[in-house]
């Protein structure tokens, strides 16, 4: 945990930085604008549930989270229509929950009681309505979510969904610069979102609820100012439901201020996601490619947001882009923040169909699409983008049985390169900008190495 770093982003939510790396998780700009700009609304999921009520995604490198947290979100507030998802189902579907709601038992010793506020029964007989876009549809929505740092899954329900640094942890100066940036649009989480991936981790991981480092960091008071004080109430109370540690009557005025707290508001929507079975989410903390190659599942999704290529190159080869291809639905899509030239052919080298990302919110091309739908490209790749692939900058990564160390990874495409006759970079950009007249066809050359 001595990596450990989180701040305010600008637009505030947290993200966190390595010391150890001198490396960003997140965009100092904002992480949780970072994760709607290069991944949720170019995905365009609006479109994409108007033909489907099923979907797989599968989001590589979650750390602590934002990705799938925004599609949740996303998907909640715009296709699922909150309101009437929420009246439908309080109508027509009994959530039974059973460590939160009382036995029949506790029920008779609380008569005039916390536990009045029911929720009715069955839910074959459920049905959403609401707007054409859930209109009779019954979501399934399944995340399959790899990060191979396990004390980021565990901390992700902990942390707030927006606030202020009163003090920085740390001092970086890179940081520091960019919070000066002011942010345009604001994101929200809903409250519940936290929730939803509390209960998964529960159900996944046999030790989410004694982990030693865990507790470690939730009650260290230097981190106060970054977890939600509500989830760390709730995790506890869950791990004295699971242990029944406390006394009897303990429990129960534990029990009645959690109910009062959460389980009426916030708790209680994401239950009723979550008691439908229409989110179900899936842990691996492993590294990627070993997660991928004992998977055969076929996604709709895929989110890559790994450490950027020369950081982390084994999930930037030409090899593993061949299993994401392989991962990949027909009409799926695989959303990558990074614009890099070694990047980018490496997965047309791999068979995909290539675009770039552009958010009408910056006004930038800000990553890359691929598919195997060439229909499915909205921003194709420039004359530019097509030259700097052809010159050194294009050459990619290799890592052939999938488990080689970055080091190694790294080694060999610096050789590659060097002993390379194609035209450097730098060239390739001088002779590109002198033939056409020094005028920058691109508003954002990104990241090209
Ligand atoms: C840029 S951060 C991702 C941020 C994340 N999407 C979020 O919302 O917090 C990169 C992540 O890659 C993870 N990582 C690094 N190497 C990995 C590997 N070989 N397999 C799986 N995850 C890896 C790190 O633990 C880190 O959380």
């Amino acid at each position: 945990m001595n990596d450990f770093c989180p701040y305010f982003t600008n637009d505030g939510s947290i993200g966190l930085y390595s010391p150890t790396v001198d490396d960003i998780y997140h965009s100092t700009y904002g992480a949780l604008t970072e994760a709607y700009e290069k991944f949720i609304l170019p995905a365009d999921f609006e479109k994409f549930f108007e033909n489907n009520n099923q979907i797989k995604i599968l989001d590589i490198c979650f750390g602590i989270g934002y990705n799938s947290k925004s599609f949740l979100n996303f998907f909640l507030e715009k296709i699922f229509n909150k309101k009437k998802y929420i009246q439908n189902i309080e109508h027509n579907a009994q959530i039974y929950t059973d460590n939160i709601l009382p036995t029949n038992e506790e029920k008779k010793s609380n008569s005039n009681s916390i536990y009045d506020d029911k929720i009715h029964t069955d839910n074959k007989s459920c049905k959403f309505s609401g707007d054409s876009a859930c209109n009779n549809k019954k979501f399934k929505i399944f995340i399959n979510a790899i990060d191979n740092d396990k004390n980021l899954l565990f901390i992700s329900p902990f942390l707030k969904n927006s606030g202020k640094n009163k003090k920085m942890l740390f001092k970086n100066e890179k940081i520091e610069k960019f919070r000066k940036v002011k942010v345009k649009k604001r994101f929200k989480l809903k409250d519940e979102i936290n929730i939803i991936l509390l209960e998964n981790l529960i159900s996944n991981f046999d030790d989410f609820l004694d982990d030693e480092n865990l507790q470690k960091i939730l009650t260290a008071k230097q981190y106060n100012q970054f977890f939600d004080k509500y989830m760390i109430d709730l995790y506890k109370y869950k791990q004295k439901i699971r242990y029944n540690k406390t006394s009897k009557h303990g429990l129960m005025t534990f029990l009645h201020n959690i109910y009062y707290r959460y389980v009426s508001k916030r708790h209680k929507k994401a239950l009723n996601c979550l008691k439908l079975n229409a989110i179900q989410m899936n842990f691996n903390c492993e590294d990627a490619r070993m997660a991928l190659l004992r998977d055969d599942a076929l996604y709709n999704f895929i989110f890559l947001d790994a450490f950027t290529p020369s950081k982390c190159p084994c999930l930037w080869s030409v090899d593993f882009f061949k299993e994401l291809y392989n991962h990949l639905e027909q009409d799926g899509m695989l959303l990558t923040y990074s614009s890099s030239a070694s990047v980018r052919h490496a997965l047309l080298a791999s068979g995909f169909y290539v675009g770039k990302i552009y958010s009408s919110l910056s006004k930038k091309y800000l990553g890359t699409v691929a598919t195997k739908n060439k229909l499915l490209i909205k921003y194709e790749l420039s004359e530019y983008d097509l030259g700097l692939i052809k010159s050194k900058a294009g050459i990619f990564y290799r890592d052939e049985n999938l488990d080689a160390l970055n080091c190694e990874i790294n080694t060999l495409h610096e050789k590659e390169v060097e002993e390379s006759d194609l035209l450097s970079s730098s060239k390739f950009i001088n002779s590109y900008k002198k033939s056409h007249n020094n005028k920058k066809e691109e508003n954002n050359y990104g990241e090209v190495l």
